[in-house]
């Protein structure tokens, strides 16, 4: 795969309002890009955008294919193109399947880390191909590949990896590569990490959102097909793939009392 300089490229990042979405608009903004940074709170695209004269900010909601479409017509119009997209927008709203209001809450979690993604790529497509070489990176997770966390959110991630390995081989024959980048625990608006920040072993266990956008920016140049952030987590991952029988006994001591 070529790399693909992100200077005088245009790239759109959802999510950007806070957290990964947030840092990673910015570091792309840094590495030349001219960056579209959308999420629902307008105020705090607004405050990200007066930061940095190549952040240009959009409202809209990716859980509605409208307020998308209106986003990739935007785009077409103010720029003629779209070489990159990254599918960050996403959360839990747990969903642990105990009751049957767990119902509300796994569509909820599936609508916005899954759906939100396809509409995304589905509006971005011909301004993606059209300016190929390009780049799709979706925001996945560590729990899209070990099953710990609510069962929504781990359901969502698992799905959105398999949407980005299916979609990676076919998007890839029309210049454009598509990326999972799996986060472990990192400290967010949403994700505050309270527990482990309480000791100094726990902390060792969280990174930050500007570690994370550099390994996108990474990811954006080189057009990796999965790359896991921090680096020592995908070891969890290799242990479940090559040790199964480790991974079940390990996993199991782990778990939570329902
Ligand atoms: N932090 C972690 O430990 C961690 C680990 C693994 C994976 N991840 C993933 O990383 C991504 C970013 O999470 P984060 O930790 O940076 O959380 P965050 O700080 O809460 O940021 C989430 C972003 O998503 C946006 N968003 C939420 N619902 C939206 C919607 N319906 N339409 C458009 N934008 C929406 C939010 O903006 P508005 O509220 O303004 O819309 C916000 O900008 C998520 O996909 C998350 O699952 C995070």
């Amino acid at each position: 795969m070529t790399t693909l300089d992100p200077r005088g490229k245009v790239a759109v990042v959802t999510g950007a309002s806070a957290g990964i979405g947030h840092a990673t608009a910015r570091a792309l903004a840094n590495a030349g890009a001219t960056v579209v940074a959308t999420a629902r709170r307008t105020e705090k695209l607004d405050q990200l955008a007066s930061t940095h004269d190549a952040i240009a900010p959009y409202t809209a909601d990716v859980t509605d294919m409208a307020a998308v479409e209106g986003l990739a017509a935007w785009v077409r119009d103010q720029y003629g193109a779209c070489h990159i997209l990254v599918n960050n927008a996403g959360a839990s709203f747990g969903g642990r399947l105990l009751r049957g209001a767990d119902v509300a809450a796994f569509e909820r979690t599936i609508d916005l880390n899954l759906m939100g993604v396809v509409r995304c790529m589905t509006a971005f497509a011909d301004l993606l191909f059209s300016a190929a070489p390009g780049r799709v990176v979706n925001i996945a997770s560590v729990a899209g590949k070990l099953g710990f966390g609510p069962a929504a959110y781990v359901a969502s991630k698992f799905a959105l990896v398999g949407l980005t390995e299916a979609a990676g081989w076919d998007w890839r024959r029309k210049g454009v590569t598509v990326s999972q980048v799996n986060p472990g625990f990192i400290r967010t608006e949403q994700f505050p990490q309270d527990e482990l920040m309480k000791s100094a072993w726990g902390r060792r266990l969280v990174g930050t959102p500007e570690r994370v956008a550099d390994v996108i920016v990474d990811v954006v140049r080189h057009g990796h097909p999965e790359r896991t952030v921090p680096r020592w987590y995908r070891a969890g991952v290799v242990l479940r793939h090559v040790a199964a029988p480790v991974y079940w006994s390990v996993g199991g001591k782990g778990s939570r009392r329902l």
